[in-house]
């Protein structure tokens, strides 16, 4: 089967070219290769390419910056991934899309469901929410949408990688310890897409629409930041720990409000396509022996 991935450059993107399972052939589109904003450029990969499936890895992630740019988050997350599904749809192909626990407005104190109710209180949010609902409008059980929270993974920018960064420069940080959810290996993200991929593909279209993945168990940015460079230094990635202080949301104003609880149920993934849980603190494990 030939799968389209793309945002192949990506986080998610690099993560599926390295878990791909036997018998897929890539077709892995980059930006470059593929702008998902324009339809044209959209239909005419199809024709040339023939994927048989689609992975969306692309999105606008810039969350902050969103709050101003709102047209092209819409044009990336809402309209480009519309555009796709549309394209699938002329070639009666599935796909998956890939959304974000920014969909919940947080206000919950227990794991958000899938059919929870959805409130964005972000630019960002609202994007992929709009993306989410036009894909399987189009799609319907063609399309399965698979939502994941603070992703990282040894490629590309995330929380990790600049914790690092500044672990390194600063003499001391301060770190929000009001906003708790489930850091994610883009790894571990990779494999849950190409099991549902498998899934959709075998079960003839008899699965639900829409799915949470994250790593499992729960931290607040303090609680990461922490493990962070606790194995950093257990690997040797630091050489010196410095004082980390949890700080309040309210001292880090940030332009896009974030959601202060968004820990995403994933029960039903587990059991519906076969996944293990993995302990966000393993699999941070994994990725900072990469790096190292
Ligand atoms: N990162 C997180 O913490 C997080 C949390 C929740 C959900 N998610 C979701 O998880 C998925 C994967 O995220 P990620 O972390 O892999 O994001 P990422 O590292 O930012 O990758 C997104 C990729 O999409 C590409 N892209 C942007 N606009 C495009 C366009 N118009 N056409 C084609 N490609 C375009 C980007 O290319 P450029 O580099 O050229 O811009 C980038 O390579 C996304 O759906 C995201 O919304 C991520």
């Amino acid at each position: 089967m030939r799968v389209l991935i793309t945002g192949a450059n990506g986080q998610l993107g690099y993560e599926l070219q390295r878990t791909v399972p036997q018998g897929i052939e890539l077709l892995c589109a980059d930006r470059e290769k593929l702008d998902i904003t324009s339809q044209d450029s959209v239909n005419s990969y199809f024709d040339t390419h023939k994927p048989e499936a689609v992975i969306n890895a692309a999105a606008y992630t810039a969350v902050d910056k969103a709050e101003t740019d709102t047209e092209a988050a819409f044009a990336v997350n809402a309209n480009g991934a519309a555009f796709l599904a549309e394209a699938c749809s002329k070639h009666d192909i599935s796909m998956i899309q890939v959304s974000t626990d920014f969909v919940f407005d947080g206000t919950q104190s227990t794991p958000y469901k899938v059919d929870d109710t959805t409130n964005p209180v972000s630019i960002y949010g609202e994007s992929k929410l709009e993306g989410e609902n036009r894909v399987l409008e189009i799609l319907k059980s063609k399309a399965v949408v698979i939502r994941t929270a603070w992703v990282y993974s040894s490629h590309g920018n995330n929380f990790v990688k600049s914790m690092l960064r500044l672990m390194q420069e600063k003499n001391q940080l301060g770190i929000v310890s009001d906003q708790m959810g489930s850091p994610t290996s883009a790894n571990t993200l990779a494999v849950c897409c190409w099991q549902a991929l498998n899934k959709l593909q075998t079960s003839n279209c008899q699965l639900p629409s829409i799915f949470h993945w994250t790593n499992a168990g729960v931290a607040s940015w303090y609680d990461f930041a922490v493990a962070i460079q606790e194995e950093a230094l257990s690997l040797g990635v630091l050489k010196k720990s410095i004082p980390l202080k949890p700080i309040l949301t309210s001292a880090y104003p940030t332009p896009a409000k974030r959601p202060a609880y968004s820990v995403l149920d994933k029960q039903f993934t587990y059991d519906a396509l076969k996944l293990p849980a993995q302990h966000w603190r393993a699999a941070l494990k994994e990725t900072m022996r990469e790096l190292s």
